[in-house]
């Protein structure tokens, strides 16, 4: 067997871009999962013979180094109680509610801190092992924000990139952290620190000047050992010609006619897709919704609200509440205005393909996206990516980090009901034509600035530093 050759780009996530299945004779194999990321950064980890350094998802899980479809995977174990600590406490109880607008209170814990640093330490001594002298290393998002000048520590020979997938969040709120000093000192090892929008990345490096007194200039961050530190923004996005590609199938229009039929062939669906997440506004959203409904604006046979939530950190409070707050609600909205056959909302707690994604996007006629804080909101891009008839409607919280690219949009305050009630009947009453010049502009924003766009424009940005 030949030595797999150290690689000249790491990649370092949390998670490793595959699921684990069961064959039907009870063996267990990997396959890539889907999803923007994992497709964009493929083809420049193969000819990199580049390797991917994250957690396969369990607990006290030990696994050997593989490869699935041609990306050299490098697994991190986690034990049980880091699952808890590190994972749903630190990364997902504190820091999620913190730079999401601290929607939900963010949760503070010595702990949890401890095993936040011992994880992030973990990661960076796998990357020190496994990169080539000289290689580029890219971090990925808020749970690895240590990383950076861990690995620098080990390794000063690298290349360091570190992307922020979330929002960063301004001077007021991120203060709160106790632990504010070492996380920024942690993001400033890399050379290039990218964010989704400007805002994020000014508001890092208001916070450096102001907290650790290093000097600035505009986007560079000048440290006293003389190393200096780039923060811009590079908004992500989608395969935007892969998901078209999917949507003008005919596997997919097919299925789109059976949604439609199951539900009763209503003139108009609205469709929210969404992790069960707090931020993303679910609750007021159907509760816009069932008001329109309610008052006669709306009537429950000839439209219906297809309201998609994929379960997501499940053991953590917050979600637990949040996905009985929504069972109550929709239970009550159906059991006060649905009819027989013809319930107001139609609720699904479950994941799909991306087929069957597909097939629902192109089942609906207005979309509806209403985060209350979202770093960028792909559902929005994969919607647009999907209507190559140039018609349906997307509805937008301008709080979600696609808002800046996705103008045409109907955008709303997810927190102003009366202005969101406005903007559904705006978009369930517009012309086609009306719907058709919005959709155009945005589909041709989307055609362009894809994912392959996103990674190339981050990875050549880290290039040109540092010579
Ligand atoms: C967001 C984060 C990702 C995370 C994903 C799913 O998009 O930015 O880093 O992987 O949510 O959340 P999970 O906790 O299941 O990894």
């Amino acid at each position: 067997m030949t030595p797999t050759p150290q690689p000249s780009l790491v990649v370092v996530a949390n998670r490793l871009p595959v699921d684990e299945v069961v064959e039907p004779d009870g063996t267990t194999s990997w396959r890539t999962s889907p999803g923007g990321l994992v497709t964009a950064l493929e083809p420049v980890l193969r000819t990199n013979s580049g390797a991917w350094i994250g957690w396969a998802g369990g607990a006290d899980q030990e696994l050997e180094p593989f490869d699935v479809d041609g990306t050299h995977l490098v697994p991190v174990s986690l034990s049980s109680d880091e699952v808890e600590e590190f994972y749903e406490g630190f990364s997902n109880a504190t820091l999620w509610p913190l730079y999401h607008d601290v929607v939900a209170k963010p949760v503070f814990h010595r702990e949890w801190w401890e095993s936040y640093v011992r994880v992030n330490r973990r990661f960076a001594e796998r990357a020190a092992e496994v990169a080539a002298p000289g290689a580029t290393v890219w971090v990925q998002d808020y749970q690895l924000q240590l990383v950076p000048q861990m690995l620098r520590d080990l390794r000063p020979d690298l290349k360091i990139g570190f992307y922020l997938h979330i929002p960063f969040p301004p001077h007021e709120l991120f203060v709160q952290l106790p632990w504010r000093r070492q996380i920024l000192e942690g993001l400033l090892g890399a050379d290039l620190i990218g964010f989704q929008l400007p805002g994020g990345a000014a508001n890092l490096v208001r916070l450096v000047r102001d907290r650790l007194g290093h000097e600035v200039d505009g986007e560079f961050v000048h440290l006293p050992e003389g190393r200096t530190v780039r923060a811009a923004a590079f908004p992500i996005s989608i395969d935007a010609a892969e998901f078209e590609a999917m949507a003008r199938s005919e596997e997919v229009e097919q299925r789109a006619r059976v949604i439609r039929e199951r539900l009763g062939n209503p003139r108009t669906v609205f469709l929210g897709i969404d992790r069960l997440d707090y931020t993303k506004g679910i609750h007021a959203r159907l509760r816009a919704y069932s008001e329109l409904v309610a008052e006669g604006h709306l009537d429950v046979g000839e439209s219906v609200f297809v309201q998609v939530a994929t379960p997501s950190r499940e053991r953590v409070e917050q979600y637990r509440l949040l996905r009985d707050d929504i069972d109550r609600l929709v239970g009550r909205v159906n059991g006060d205005l649905g009819r027989f056959g013809a319930p107001a909302i139609a609720y699904l707690h479950s994941s799909f393909p991306r087929e069957e994604m597909a097939a629902l996007y192109r089942a609906a006629d207005v979309m509806v996206v209403t985060p209350f804080r979202d770093g960028m909101n792909l559902v929005a891009k994969e919607y647009v990516a999907c209507r190559w008839d140039e018609n349906g409607a997307l509805v937008l919280s301008e709080f979600a980090g696609a808002a800046h690219e996705l103008r045409q949009a109907w955008q709303v305050n997810p927190y102003d009901i009366n202005g969101m009630k406005v903007a559904l009947l705006e978009a369930f009453h517009a012309s086609d034509e009306d719907k058709t010049r919005r959709m155009r502009a945005m589909r041709a924003q989307v055609a362009e600035y894809d994912v392959a766009k996103w990674a190339s424009d981050f990875l050549s940005a880290l290039a040109e530093l540092r010579p």
